[in-house]
C-alpha cells in the first residue's frame, strides 16, 4: 500500500503543494476546517452574486508564477483585471492608473483553487487538531475525535497562528511559526440597486478607517447586477473594532466609504460583513517554507514569504521541493 502525504489546508499554499507533489508522482490527501477550498481566497456566494470577500486580485512578478498564471488563464479559471483605479489621499480623490497586470479567479476567486484540487482526494468540513506520529507513520486527529491515517509526511499549510499547535511534534518550528504576528482586516460588501455615479472600478485608500475598495462586477466574469462593492478596512481599524458587531462594522465602513466617493450615495439593499482573524502577515519573512525533514513534516503558506497570493503559491511549491528532494 502506498503511504499518502497529508496536506492540511486547501488555501492556495497547500495546492501549489498538492500539485507538485501529485506530480512528481506522490499520493496526498487535503483536509480543510471549511465546506471548500479556497481560504482566503474563497469567494462567497450571496444573493448578489459570488462575492470576493478576501483576496481582490494578485500580481505575478516570480517568473515561476508567471507561467502558473499563463497555465490558469489558458484553462479559463484566470483572467487580467484592468479596473479604473483611483487613490484616495489627503482627502482627495483621483484617477491613479498604472501599467501593472492585475489577475482574478473566474468567474470568482475560488475557481483558481477549485481547478487546482480538480480530483484529488480531499476531506472537507474537518478540522485536524493534532498531528502525531507513530513508530513509522503519521496520524491526524479531527475535532470530531475522528483519527486519519496513516501518513509518511504532513504538509501544514494553514495561517501561522492555526499551524502552531499543529507542529507541537517539532518545537523548533512550532515556535518559529508562534513568533509570526498575523493582523486581522474587516471585509463588507455592500449592493446597491442603482449603480454609483462614478467610474471608478477600485480605490487605494489612506487616511481612513478603509484600505481598499472594489467594485466587484467590473472583474471579468461576474455578474453585472446588482452594483456590488468590497470595502477592507485598515489593519489598523480592524485590531481596534475587532469585536464591533457586524452592523456597526457596516455602519462605519459604509460611512467612511460615503466621505470619500464624488457621488450621492444611497442606502445599500444588502450589506454582508466578514472578519478575517488572520488577513496578513504583520511583516514578510524569507523562509521559504519551514521544515524538519528527517521528522518528515512541513509548514507552508504567505507567512513564509510575502503575505501576498505569490507568496503563498511559492511557499507551497517550496515546501513541496523540499519534500521530493529529501526523498531523492
Ligand atoms: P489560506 O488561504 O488562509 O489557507 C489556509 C487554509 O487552511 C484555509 O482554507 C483554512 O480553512 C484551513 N485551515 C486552517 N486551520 C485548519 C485546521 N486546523 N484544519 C484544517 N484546515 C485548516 N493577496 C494578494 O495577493 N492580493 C490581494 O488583493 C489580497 N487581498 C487580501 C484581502 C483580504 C481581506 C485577505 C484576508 C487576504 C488578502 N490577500 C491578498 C492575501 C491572500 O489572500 C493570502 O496571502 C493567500 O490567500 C494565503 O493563502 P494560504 O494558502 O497561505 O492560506
Ligand atoms: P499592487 O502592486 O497592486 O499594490 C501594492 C501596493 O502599491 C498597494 O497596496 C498600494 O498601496 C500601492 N499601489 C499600487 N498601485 C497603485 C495605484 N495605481 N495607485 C496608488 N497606489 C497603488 O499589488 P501587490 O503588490 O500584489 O499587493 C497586493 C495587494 O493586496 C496590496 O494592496 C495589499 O495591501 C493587499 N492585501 C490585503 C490584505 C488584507 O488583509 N486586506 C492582505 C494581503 C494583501
Amino acid at each position: 500500500m502506498t503511504v499518502p502525504i497529508a496536506i492540511i489546508g486547501t488555501g492556495i499554499a497547500g495546492l501549489s503543494a498538492a500539485q507538485a507533489l501529485h506530480a512528481a508522482g506522490h499520493h496526498v490527501h487535503l483536509f480543510d476546517k471549511s465546506r471548500g477550498s479556497g481560504g482566503r481566497m474563497a469567494s462567497k456566494r450571496s444573493d448578489v452574486g459570488s462575492l470576493d470577500l478576501g483576496a481582490q486580485y494578485f500580481t505575478a512578478r516570480d517568473r515561476r508564477f508567471v507561467a502558473a498564471v499563463n497555465q490558469w488563464q489558458a484553462q479559463g479559471c484566470v483572467a487580467e483585471w484592468k479596473p479604473l483605479l483611483y487613490n484616495f489621499h489627503g482627502g482627495r480623490l483621483s484617477p491613479s492608473p498604472d501599467e501593472q497586470s492585475r489577475w482574478v479567479g473566474r468567474p470568482g476567486m475560488s475557481a483558481i483553487t477549485r481547478a487546482m484540487l480538480g480530483q484529488l482526494p480531499a476531506s472537507f468540513a474537518c478540522r485536524i487538531t493534532e498531528v502525531f506520529r507513530g513508530e513509522r507513520h503519521w496520524s491526524l486527529l479531527d475535532a470530531d475525535g475522528e483519527t486519519h491515517g496513516p501518513f509518511s509526511h504532513v504538509v501544514i499549510a494553514t495561517p501561522a497562528p492555526q499551524a502552531t499547535p499543529l507542529l507541537a511534534a517539532t518545537p523548533k518550528l512550532a515556535s518559529v511559526a508562534a513568533g509570526v504576528k498575523m493582523d486581522p482586516t474587516w471585509a463588507v460588501a455592500l449592493a446597491f440597486d442603482t449603480p454609483l455615479q462614478t467610474p471608478m472600478q477600485g480605490c487605494f485608500v489612506q487616511d481612513s478607517p478603509l484600505d481598499w475598495l472594489a467594485r466587484n462586477p467590473s472583474k471579468p466574469g461576474r455578474d453585472d447586477t446588482p452594483d456590488s462593492w468590497i470595502l477592507h478596512a485598515t489593519s489598523t481599524w480592524s485590531k481596534q473594532h475587532l469585536d464591533l458587531s457586524k452592523e456597526q462594522v457596516i455602519d462605519h465602513l459604509h460611512g467612511a466609504f460615503a466621505e470619500l466617493i464624488d457621488c450621492a450615495m444611497p442606502a445599500p439593499s444588502f450589506t454582508l460583513a466578514h472578519r478575517w482573524l488572520y488577513a496578513r502577515p504583520a511583516a514578510a519573512h524569507e523562509w521559504g517554507a519551514l521544515s524538519d525533514p528527517d521528522l518528515g513534516i512541513y509548514a507552508c503558506g504567505d507567512w513564509c514569504l510575502s503575505g501576498r497570493v505569490e507568496g503563498a503559491w511559492l511557499s507551497g511549491q517550496e515546501a513541496a521541493r523540499r519534500l521530493i528532494e529529501h526523498l531523492q
